[in-house]
C-alpha cells in the first residue's frame, strides 16, 4: 500500500488535475494489470474547495452543493467530533467510465466543515497527525491512496504529507510558479527531516504541468529544473482544450472521448497519453 500526496503552495497549477487522472490511471492499471484481483484505489480530498471531490461524485460545477449536517464528513472525522471512522465517509465512484471493475473510491470534502475543521486543527497540539491516525484502518483495503490538497501549506497540507508514503509537486513554467515549487520543496524537506513528522516520506518527482513547450520562456524554465532537480523532473503535461473540456464534463482524462473523433478509444488521446505516462512514472517510483 502506498500513499501519494500532491501538493504545491500554488493554485490553478493542475494539482486536483493530477491527483483525479493519476488516481483513475492507477485505477485503470490495476484492473488492466491483475484482472482477477485489481484491488481498490482511494481519492481521498483535503481541500474545501473540493474540485476533485465533485469530479468523482459527477457533479455540476457552478452549483452550490447544500451541506447535510446530519451526514458523516472528512471535517467531523478530523475533528474527531463524534466517534467517526472514515470509513463512514467513503463513496464509489462511477469514473473511470469504462473500467468495469468500479475499483476507484474516494472521500469528498465539503467548504464549511473543511474550514471548521482547519481552524480546529490548528488549535490542537496532535493536529497535524490526524489523518494518519484516521487512515490506519483503512489502509490496507487499497493498493494506493493519493490524496489532493489545498493551494497552500496548511495543516491541511501537513496532515496529507504527515499520512503519506510519497509526495508529487505539480507546477506550472511560469516566473511566479517557481517560488511555490520552492516553498513546496521546503514544506516537504520539514516534513522529512523533523523525526516526529514523517522521515520516511520520498519525493516521487516534480510534474511539469499545462506547459507550452513552444515557448521559449517556458522551455528555459524546463531546462533551469532539469539542470536542478534531474531525474526528479517526470515527464510534461502540456496544456490542451481536452484537459479542460474533460474537466467541465466531469470525467478524468480516460474517460473523455473528444468530439471530434468519436470513434477513438481514449488512450489515442494525446492528453491521456501524457497523463498515463506520468501516472507510470509515479507507478514504477512508488512501487520501488
Ligand atoms: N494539462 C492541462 N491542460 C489544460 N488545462 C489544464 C491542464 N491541467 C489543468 N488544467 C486546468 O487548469 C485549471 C486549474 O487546474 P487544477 O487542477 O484545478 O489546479 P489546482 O488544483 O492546482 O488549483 C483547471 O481549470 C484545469 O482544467
Ligand atoms: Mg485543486
Amino acid at each position: 500500500m502506498k500513499i501519494l500526496t500532491v501538493a504545491c503552495q500554488k493554485g490553478g497549477v493542475g494539482k486536483s488535475t493530477l491527483a483525479i487522472n493519476v488516481s483513475a490511471a492507477f485505477a485503470l492499471m490495476q484492473s488492466f494489470q491483475n484482472p482477477e484481483d485489481p484491488g481498490r484505489i482511494l481519492l481521498i480530498d483535503m481541500d474545501k474547495q473540493h474540485h476533485s471531490s465533485k469530479t468523482m461524485s459527477g457533479g455540476v460545477f457552478g452549483v452550490v452543493d447544500e451541506e447535510d449536517n446530519t451526514k458523516p464528513t472528512l471535517g467531523k472525522c478530523l475533528t474527531g467530533k463524534s466517534p467517526l471512522p472514515l470509513s463512514a465517509v467513503i463513496e464509489s465512484s462511477h469514473l473511470p467510465l469504462n473500467n468495469e471493475d468500479k475499483n476507484l473510491d474516494y472521500i469528498p470534502s465539503h467548504y464549511s466543515g473543511m474550514q471548521e475543521a482547519q481552524n480546529f486543527l490548528n488549535m490542537d497540539t496532535t493536529g497535524r497527525f490526524r489523518l494518519l491516525d484516521l487512515i490506519q484502518p483503512i489502509v490496507s483495503d487499497y493498493e494506493y491512496i493519493v490524496i489532493d490538497t489545498p493551494p497552500d501549506l496548511s495543516i491541511m497540507t501537513d496532515n496529507a504529507l504527515i499520512a503519506a508514503t510519497h509526495a508529487v509537486v505539480p507546477i506550472d513554467l511560469q516566473a511566479f510558479s517557481m517560488d511555490a515549487l520552492n516553498k513546496t520543496l521546503d514544506k516537504i524537506e520539514e516534513v522529512q527531516s523533523h523525526p516526529r513528522f514523517n522521515p520516511e516520506l520520498q519525493l516521487a518527482g516534480i510534474v511539469l504541468t499545462k506547459c507550452n513547450l513552444r515557448h521559449s520562456e517556458e522551455i528555459e524554465w524546463r531546462d533551469i529544473l532539469v539542470e536542478q532537480y534531474g531525474d526528479l523532473i517526470l515527464s510534461p503535461i502540456t496544456l490542451r482544450g481536452d484537459v479542460h473540456t474533460a474537466q467541465t464534463q466531469g470525467l478524468d482524462i480516460f474517460s473523455y472521448k473528444p468530439p471530434r473523433d468519436p470513434e477513438a478509444v481514449a488512450s489515442s488521446n494525446l492528453a491521456a497519453q501524457e497523463y498515463a505516462q506520468v501516472a507510470e512514472e509515479i507507478k514504477e517510483r512508488i512501487d520501488r
